[in-house]
């Protein structure tokens, strides 16, 4: 969450700052700024709201070829002009833009800065003025820095300017994600390659409690001790038009009719010489190895989990449980003796699941991390990494990653099942092309499936999915998405529990949309809208060809039984679409989200 940019080089930086912002925006829209820096001074331009706000706001006549910029996502004080970085030291000499939280900020506002006055009520402003009180006091720049760094709890992208030298942006990172991108004549800063792929698509790596000196023509990383420290720049294989809405309205609906290539993409991806599928040797070793898999995740990603233990369970017959993240590290289950741990994360960023990563490793337990960002946090710090191939997502709600994770997941069991010499009774590839032909079906279905949001869902304040089995998971799923980009309040059921209380909430009228994709529990969950049709309740059926009946809203095409969550959850994610765009909410950013949840 929140993201942050810096440009140093011979240009004017505002327009770079500015473009990295926006396309950063994913990470936090709450209030933005920029500081940048000249022969006259720093110049800061802060705007509640968005980076459009911002680019309102930004004195065309000032021009500066370094700068630092930030889009927030508010965790200490209310998102304001106050609150929105850069912070300010008391003195104006430093000026300093922060992503992640600082745990200890109150005590070190009381221990060392009791004489300090501040302007905002958050834990950023903490570190640049201790940067300024250990400047105060002597120390060079670099000095200060690495001392303010030391008595840091919690997690950091910092990037900071010195209004005493223009040859330099300070930056250091801890936890949060930061790269360092380098240009011919100039480098930047960016909390994501996407961000500067304008102007280069070379970057460097940082590793937590490293610190980097940033001038326009060098790049100098150094650990806390000061010691210098070689990387090798990698090459960013991201191509500009991923990241771009292009004739899309929203990213969102561009995510979701991505999903038929994705799947292919996949397919593809893990498929050997023979047309086999295949996944590293040592990574199905792994899962051989334990005697129960663990999955953590969260939000959609915990979702995705849920299916995946029924592939896992089904085809490779191995025990496995799932765990929200933000859970498991403070109530952890009993483990089993020789335990892997599969973190499953489409940014591979998440605080809450990062945490449990480093609970685990200190147990010494194997960890295989499944993310659609290579190099993600996650991914360099679990033993084994397996990727989505889905292309960078935009939207805050999740689409075509959960589809990516399910069928990763799908190639994960099967090949696990075939390596322990169990036989698998269908042809995964097979369907899993199928499958993304179904899905083309599906995105085709747009029209019908806005009227049908109309239908059900332009005035209700609230609205339940139910399922059975593997339906139940998807109606998890479909239910967040409704919530988060169309505020309605919406939960997901086991058909069979709504009657245990829930049903109390069933009015005149409220929609209830159950999926019937399982032949084994077809008849009992048109048994539960029986139920709720009985007090009012509006229903919505979605049911896969071969057990539609005459009442059935929708019928997704027939795909291979435990495959239908990659489909049935396509007309949920339209749905979710189309009631949000009826209610004009943003349906890129809904309120209070931000994309890459950093924070615990
Ligand atoms: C919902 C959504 C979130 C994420 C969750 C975990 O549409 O996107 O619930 O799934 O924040 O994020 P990752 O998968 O990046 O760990």
């Amino acid at each position: 969450m929140c993201g942050i940019v810096g440009y140093i080089g011979n240009n004017d930086s505002k327009e770079i700052l500015l473009k990295g912002l926006e396309k950063l925006e994913y990470r936090g829209y709450d209030s933005a700024g920029i500081a940048v820096k000249n022969e006259n001074g720093i110049h800061v331009f802060k705007a509640k709201g968005r980076i459009a706000d911002l680019r309102g706001i930004v004195n065309e006549n000032v021009m500066a070829e370094i700068g630092i910029g930030h889009t927030r996502w508010a965790t200490h004080g209310v998102p304001s002009m106050v609150n929105s970085h850069p912070h300010q030291s008391e003195s104006g000499r430093f000026t300093l833009v922060h992503n992640g939280v600082i745990e200890n900020y109150d005590l070190l506002k009381r221990e060392y800065l009791a004489d300090v006055r501040f302007e905002s009520e958050t834990d950023t402003e903490v570190i640049v003025q201790l940067v300024d009180k250990f400047a105060h006091e002597g120390f060079e720049t670099l000095e200060a820095f690495r001392n303010t760094l030391k008595l840091l709890h919690g997690s950091y992208a910092l990037a900071l300017l010195d209004a005493e030298d223009n040859e330099t942006i300070y930056v250091a990172k801890n936890k949060s994600p930061l790269l360092v991108g380098l240009g011919d004549g100039f480098n930047v800063v960016a909390s994501d390659a996407m961000a500067m792929l304008q102007v280069t698509n070379q970057y460097v790596e940082l590793m937590d409690k490293e610190i980097v000196i940033v001038a326009k023509d060098e790049v100098t990383i150094q650990n806390l001790a000061g010691e210098t420290i070689n990387r090798t720049p990698y090459t960013a294989e991201l191509d500009a038009s991923d990241i771009e809405k292009g004739t899309y309205p929203h990213y969102m609906l561009k995510e979701i009719d991505e999903q038929p290539a994705v799947l292919r993409k996949i397919i593809q991806a893990y498929q050997n010489d023979q047309g086999q599928l295949k996944i590293e040797e040592e990574i199905i070793s792994a899962v051989k190895a334990a005697d129960r898999i663990y999955i953590i995740a969260a939000g959609t990603s915990y979702h995705a989990g849920l299916v995946g233990k029924q592939f896992i369970e089904n085809l490779a017959k191995v025990p496995v449980e799932v765990h929200i993240s933000s859970e498991f590290g403070y109530n952890m289950p009993l483990l089993s003796e020789r335990p892997l741990f599969i973190f499953i994360s489409q940014s591979g960023e998440t605080a809450d699941s990062r945490a449990v990563l480093v609970q685990v490793k200190e147990m010494g337990y194997p960890a295989l991390t499944i993310t659609n960002v290579p190099g993600s946090t996650l991914s360099r710090e679990a033993d084994y990494t397996l990727l989505l191939h889905a292309g960078p997502e935009i939207a805050v709600a999740s689409t075509k990653a959960y589809t990516a994770q399910l069928a990763v997941l799908g190639i994960l069991a099967e090949v696990t099942a075939k390596s322990r010499g169990l036989e698998v009774s269908f042809d995964l590839i097979h369907e899993l092309g199928l499958a993304a032909n179904a899905m083309e079906v599906l995105c085709d279905s747009k029209e019908i499936i806005e009227v049908m949001a109309r239908e059900f869902l332009s005035v209700t304040r609230n609205c339940f999915f139910i399922g059975r089995g593997i339906d139940f998971y998807v109606g998890l799923e479909g239910a967040l998405k409704l919530k988060e980009i169309s505020y309605i309040q919406a939960e997901g059921f086991a058909g069979g529990e709504l009657k245990h209380g829930t049903i109390a909430l069933i009015e005149e009228g409220t929609p209830v949309i159950a999926l019937a994709t399982q032949e084994s529990v077809n008849l009992s969950i048109r048994g539960n809208v029986k139920e709720v049709v009985a007090r009012g309740a509006n229903p919505c059926i979605i049911s896969m060809n071969g057990l539609n009946m005459d009442e059935d809203s929708f019928v997704i095409p027939e795909v291979h039984e435990l495959l239908t969550p990659l489909i049935s959850v396509i007309p949920l994610q339209l749905l979710a679409y189309y009631a949000a765009l009826h209610r004009d909410c943003d349906v890129d950013k809904p309120r209070n989200l931000a994309k890459s949840v950093t924070v615990e």
